[in-house]
């Protein structure tokens, strides 16, 4: 399409766009450009999309949310790390009531809202103030929740799936309303920029409507029997009571996958998000109670003790929690898998990665260096699919090197609700000191920090994004996933080093190349190729959509979640033979008269 033909399409798009209650408009360069305008609100799905494609989805905001976001930047910028007291409780903050959140909030729920335990506070990353207050459960309200979660199983179990269904369409569209609040929350809470955190909730939205479908789905073959007059089919079964332990870093997402599908498959299910981020656990509960008390629907279908280590390991102990997925760190991860294996327990596990992005000499590098910068710099290098290594043929090293240190130059570092910010603060202060120390390492080790490399001073856990060259391919520093954003970059000669160093670390969840090589492409995805769960051609490691089954192997644990047939994992299968003849036939032709 040549520039003037592209420009038309363009106008028309935003024009049907327009009709439909949204614009649409196209961006130039490597790094996002996001237009000035007043009563938007930003439904931005990623970042970073290929150049011919890349452009923001601006939603206009009947209720015009802009307000609440100018209130809410501007609070930001005022706040003054002397300044006491809650931030909710400044009207700037009013609209987290929204979300019926306030001073204090209970941190229980299981069909009434409750919590006698430990207080904490919910801190903003930005500036390091208290948001507001969460009580955790006790171990006898946990106790309790359990119990009632298993009462209610035997109710919701007997719904027909495509009624559940129903309900999960509910909790899609209960979402959609509240997104741009809650996607604030989410920012507010874990730091991450603002479209970030409305691309979390999208992701929870976006994983309803495919647990909608798959509602009307869900089946076991009928397979051929050797036996006259008998029937083998595949029965599936929800598993029971699913216990869902979530990470900081997607507070909403990752919960949102284990939730709808779980709840599709007839389960239950009790959710102990991060004690970093109770109040997006305590928000999101709200909404999807709602769904279910309106639906006079045991609330309890989805119950939530928040808490900490002492919450999840009586989670992973309880032989009444039928499957346990864990999202975490991998020392974490195999604390609770030999903890669950021990009991012979089911586990679902999305622990740790060490993504590499390998570039070849025939890759587009106009791909290549907005994909590394979003997949580095992204969440602030905070997501399990961050790019960690980033290999370089020989031939375009140090071009790439170049043009994408040139890239961080641009990244617009500031305030994660700033519409105009790529890149926000480190969630706590202790990643700061883990930031600090695997450069350290890594100097040690032979690396060179290229750009960036220190603490900014401003409020807030803010670091630099990092790149490190100079370093070999099996540094200790390098094999080791540290959840800051460094990039470690690494020259290669050949595409067999190049798969083996992709393979050589203990983590196994998403790995990309980037080249036009079609054989290559296919080696990439075959035996010999990536050993991920995630593989990708000509896009970042990071920003996997919801349709497929996302996980990885070896220390990342071999879970899968979300798309594809994920759904297994939450349900048991039975084979089932049938016999329906007046004869008892055995199998393998055997008589035993
Ligand atoms: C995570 O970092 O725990 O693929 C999940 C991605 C997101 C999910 C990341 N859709 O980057």
């Amino acid at each position: 399409m040549d520039q003037s033909n592209k420009a038309g399409a363009t106008r028309r798009t935003n024009q049907q766009a327009a009709q439909r209650g949204y614009f649409r408009f196209s961006c130039d360069g490597n790094i996002l450009q996001v237009l000035p305008c007043s009563e938007v609100d930003v439904a931005l799905r990623s970042l970073y999309q290929p150049p011919m494609q890349r452009c923001l989805t601006l939603t206009f905001a009947r209720n015009s949310r802009l307000l609440l976001r100018n209130k809410f930047a501007s609070a930001h910028c005022q706040q003054s790390a002397a300044m006491s007291g809650l931030l909710i409780s400044q009207p700037k903050y009013s609209w987290l009531k929204e979300l019926g959140l306030s001073e204090d909030n209970p941190g229980v729920y299981n069909g009434s809202w409750g919590g006698s335990g430990e207080v904490i506070t919910s801190y903003c990353p930005a500036n390091n103030e208290p948001i507001a207050r969460v009580t955790q459960a006790t171990m006898a309200e946990y106790e309790e929740t359990v119990q009632k979660t298993k009462e209610a199983w035997k109710m919701w179990a007997d719904i027909p799936a495509p009624k559940r269904g129903e309900i999960v369409r509910q909790i899609g569209d209960a979402l959609r309303k509240k997104i741009n609040v809650l996607g604030s929350l989410v920012s507010l809470e874990m730091g991450k920029i603002y479209v970030e955190g409305v691309g979390e909730v999208q992701e929870y939205v976006d994983v309803c409507d495919y647990a909608v479908g798959l509602s009307r789905m869900i089946g076991g073959p009928m397979l051929p029997s050797e036996r006259p007059g008998h029937a083998l089919i595949e029965q599936w079964n929800p598993v029971g009571l699913v216990g869902i332990i979530t990470a900081f870093n997607f507070p909403v997402a990752v919960y949102g996958w284990n939730n709808a599908i779980a709840l599709t498959c007839g389960n239950v299910c009790l959710w102990k998000g991060a004690p970093t981020t109770p109040l997006t656990s305590v928000a999101v509960s709200k909404i999807v109670a709602e769904v279910l008390e309106r639906n006079n629907l045991p609330g309890a279908i989805c119950s939530m003790t928040c808490g900490g280590a002492d919450i999840g390991s009586a989670m992973a102990k309880d032989e009444r929690v039928d499957l346990v997925s864990f999202t975490g760190s991998t020392n974490v991860g195999k604390m609770v898998a030999m903890t669950v294996q021990d009991r012979f327990g089911r586990k679902l596990l999305e622990l740790g990665g060490n993504n590499a992005i390998i570039v070849f000499e025939d890759a587009d590098l106009n791909l290549v260096v907005p994909a590394s910068v979003f997949a580095a710099v992204g969440t602030a290098g905070q997501r399990c699919t961050t790019t960690r290594r980033l290999m370089l043929h020989e031939s375009v090293h140090d071009t790439v090197v170049e043009r994408v240190a040139k890239a961080y130059k641009q990244v617009r570092i500031g305030d994660p609700w700033d519409p105009t910010t790529l890149y926000g603060p480190l969630h706590t202060k202790q990643a700061v000191d883990q930031y600090l120390a695997a450069i350290e390492q890594a100097k040690q080790q032979g690396g060179t920090v290229v750009y960036g490399g220190k603490v900014m001073d401003r409020p807030g856990n803010y670091v630099e994004p990092t790149i490190i060259t100079g370093l070999a391919h099996d540094a200790p520093i390098v094999h080791t996933e540290t959840f800051v954003p460094i990039l470690y970059v690494l020259k290669f000669k050949t595409e067999e080093e190049a798969f083996a160093w992709n393979n050589e670390v203990q983590q196994g969840l998403s790995s990309s190349i980037f080249t036009k090589d079609m054989g290559r492409v296919f080696r990439w995805l075959g035996p010999k190729g990536s050993d991920c769960g995630i593989v990708n051609v000509n896009i970042p490691t990071s920003g996997a959509e919801i349709g497929g089954a996302f996980g990885g192997e070896k220390h990342t644990g071999g879970g899968r979640e979300s798309g594809s047939d994920s759904w297994k994992q939450y349900m048991r299968r039975s084979t089932c033979t049938i016999n329906y003849s007046k004869d008892l036939p055995l199998a393998q032709g055997i008589k035993f008269e």
